[in-house]
């Protein structure tokens, strides 16, 4: 059946500007890391890509080795691209990341000009797309000038193949240098991506004061800890868990007595909040104005519209963040 999308949908969302640029993305954006593969199935990652749009859901993430295979993820999007949202390009914000092992030998991962050109050809073409509107450094390369790598993302966004870059996993330090070293070459940083959630909090030690202070944005990957800050883990893990998946990258061991110990309490008082465990999960992130959005993932449509209802309640009292703490740090 031809898709149309809900004509309401931006009323559902709420956009914030990303650090001082002109853009404005989803509070919630969508990530195709896992579940989008070949080895998931077409209509159901069909269905949450069309929910999500339909929900405001302009942002989707993507990187060069998503699947599994490496590279699926964006040959499925680029089919339901072309299948249902070719009218709606203009609309989009549509990243993809180089930076891990995509090809074998020594130009096929890391952060060379060579890799990072190549790389985005791929993306591309696997896609059908003319350009991404955002391009990443997928993760630093210790070895690669930081220089080189950064100035290939600036020829990139010459080539016209990019609109905007971001890093991601960069370290304060690092970003620091990154982001001044795109704003001499006159291309400046969009956004960071980093690992933040209720479970890995490193950002709040120096990153979100960087990107802050530089007018950077910052969109959080993992914000349910890979589907450990939700309802899913309370009674074991279920068999069609990422934990249970042998392409899953959350391993059984992450799902510990200690770790469920924290999500029964961290449960008990999202539901006083009359929010789910995921909900609450990402809300809390969105506390802070510095996090443009929070880039989720799901399964199946009913995860996606269960996250989306955060949306409802961001706000926290003093009392609540001070439960929250001492359940982290308990
Ligand atoms: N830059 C990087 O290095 C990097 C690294 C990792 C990810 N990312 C990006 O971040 C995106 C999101 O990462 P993520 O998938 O780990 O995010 P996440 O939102 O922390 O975890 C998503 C998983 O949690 C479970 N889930 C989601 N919503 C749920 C709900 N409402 N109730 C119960 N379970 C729920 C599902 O797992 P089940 O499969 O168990 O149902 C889902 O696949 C990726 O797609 C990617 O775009 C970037």
């Amino acid at each position: 059946m031809s898709y149309e999308a809900n004509p309401t949908r931006y009323e559902q969302m709420t956009y914030r500007r990303c650090g001082k640029s002109g853009i404005k993305l989803p509070a919630i954006s969508l990530g195709l890391w896992h579940n989008f593969g070949g080895v998931d199935v077409f209509e159901n990652y069909r269905a949450i890509l069309r929910t999500a749009f339909d929900n405001g859901i302009t942002h989707f993430d993507l990187a060069n080795n998503y699947g599994p295979p490496p590279g699926s993820a964006e040959e499925n999007f680029g089919l339901i691209l072309k299948k249902d949202f070719t009218q709606y390009r203009d609309e989009l914000i549509i990243s993809s990341k180089a930076g891990y092992l995509m090809w074998p030998g020594p130009y096929g991962e890391w952060g060379s000009k060579k890799y990072l050109v190549a790389s985005l050809d791929q993306s591309l073409k696997r896609m059908g797309l003319d350009y991404v509107d955002i391009f990443y450094h997928h993760r630093p390369d210790p070895d690669t000038p930081l220089e080189e790598t950064m100035s290939a993302l600036d020829l990139i966004v010459r080539q016209g193949k990019a609109l905007y870059v971001g890093i991601s996993n960069y370290q304060a330090e690092d970003a620091a240098k990154a982001i001044a070293i795109l704003k001499q070459l006159g291309t400046p940083c969009l956004i960071h991506q980093p690992k933040y959630s209720m479970f890995e909090r490193w950002v709040e030690g120096g990153l979100l004061d960087v990107l802050g202070e530089n007018g950077v944005g910052c969109i959080p990957f993992s914000p349910l800890a890979q589907g450990l800050l939700t309802d899913k883990y309370l009674k074991g893990i279920p068999v069609d868990s990422r934990a249970a998946k042998t392409h899953g990258h959350l391993q059984e061991n992450q799902v510990s007595e200690s770790v469920i110990a924290k999500i029964h309490q961290l449960n008990d008082l999202a539901l006083e909040r009359s929010q789910t465990l995921a909900q609450m999960a990402l809300s809390w992130l969105l506390k802070d104005y510095r996090v443009t959005s929070v880039l989720i993932g799901a399964s199946r449509v009913s995860q996606l519209e269960d996250s989306l209802r955060c949306l409802h309640n961001l706000d926290f009292t003093h009392n609540e963040l001070q439960k929250i703490e001492s359940i982290l740090n308990g």
